[in-house]
């Protein structure tokens, strides 16, 4: 058990959690290979240039984007953790596109969907940018293949994303409460930072690209509207970060459909859910603008949404103006 006085640690925290519990101690293994992958990331983003990780791949990849070298780098880091941690069955990743079934039918085997290195566009510029993870369980005596990646996000067991900021910071959701912690770059290690964070009542921000207001259908051109006349604007262009932000001061991320992405920008396996799985514990709500996030039936690994995620009655003030509901 942790010494008084001194922070728990993420080793710890997860131990004393699901320890002496029977159930979901592999659930422990997945979330120390996320933290020790996190770590191999966060060294190669802080080194940047200097470690000459930055620029493109000169490769595209199936979301049709030019790939960041640190993309490609941290989907290998994480793909290598998680496969080796035992606890994992199957791997989904923005960046890989088909499922990466782990050898070996691990017994209590995880299904993990991941973004590895979220707000690619903000590598080159030392700008915050994230990863994201959604974590389901495969049923007992599944056999794995490329359907059971394809899963309701209201069947997530955890979900966690990290940010790496003017700080590092892995947040941790599960059923029963949302945890912060902070990586000290002197011991390697995690510590609790943010105990039980829950969305604050007060929304003071609004997230949104606005140069997309031009192609915004009407409904939808109203709602933004409303949140830029009674909301601060901060948009970082890193979804992590803007969530990050807006989990810990209140705030409502918007992602809308717009006349040339009726399906939205944002991929919902590995962005929309899990970010939505983690606003829901905390207090907060997750929508297309139409339907709640983690209640859609996914039919394709790498499936774009639209995605309002936030304060909850902002949230639903705001799909209420989309929808006409
Ligand atoms: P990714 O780097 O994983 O492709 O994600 C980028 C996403 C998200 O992080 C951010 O909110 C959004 O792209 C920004 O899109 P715009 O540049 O169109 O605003
Ligand atoms: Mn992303
Ligand atoms: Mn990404």
């Amino acid at each position: 058990m942790p010494v008084a006085g001194k922070r728990t640690t993420l080793q710890e925290y997860v131990a004393s959690k699901w320890e002496n519990k029977g159930q979901n101690l592999g659930l422990g293994a997945v979330i120390m290979a996320i933290a020790d992958g996190s770590r191999k990331v966060q060294e190669q983003v802080q080194q940047a240039s200097l470690a000459d990780v930055l620029g493109t791949t000169e490769e595209t990849n199936i979301q049709g984007e030019i790939v960041q070298r640190l993309d490609e780098a941290s989907s290998n880091i994480f793909v290598e953790m998680l496969s080796q941690s035992g606890h994992v069955a199957a791997i989904g990743c923005e960046e890989i596109e088909n499922p990466v079934i782990v050898e070996g039918n691990v017994a209590d085997g995880f299904i993990v969907l991941m973004d590895p290195l979220d707000g690619s566009s903000n590598i080159d510029v030392a700008v915050s940018i994230g990863s994201i993870f959604g974590i389901w369980q495969k049923s007992p005596g599944e056999t794995v293949n490329d359907a059971s990646l394809l899963r309701k996000g209201n069947e997530q067991i955890a979900a966690a994303y990290v940010v790496y900021g003017s700080s590092t910071v892995l947040v941790l959701a599960t059923k029963d409460n949302v945890c912060g912690f902070t990586l000290d770059v002197s011991t390697g290690s995690y510590a609790v930072t943010h105990p039980n964070i829950t969305i604050p009542a007060d929304c003071p921000y609004y997230s949104t690209n606005e140069g997309n207001s031009k192609v915004l259908d009407e409904p939808t051109k109203k709602a933004i509207g409303l949140l830029r006349d009674k909301y601060s604007q901060r948009y970082v262009g890193s979804l992590v970060a803007d969530f990050h932000r807006n989990l810990l001061k209140g705030g409502i991320f918007a992602y809308p459909a717009d006349i040339n992405r009726k399906s939205g920008r944002l991929r919902l396996m590995y962005e929309a859910n899990p970010l939505g799985f983690v606003a829901e514990q905390a207090g907060g709500a997750a929508s297309t603008g139409y339907e709640r996030i983690l209640d859609i039936t996914p039919t394709e690994l790498h499936q774009r949404t639209p995605l309002i995620l936030g304060n909850k009655d902002v949230v639903e003030s705001t799909v209420s103006v989309i929808s006409g509901s």
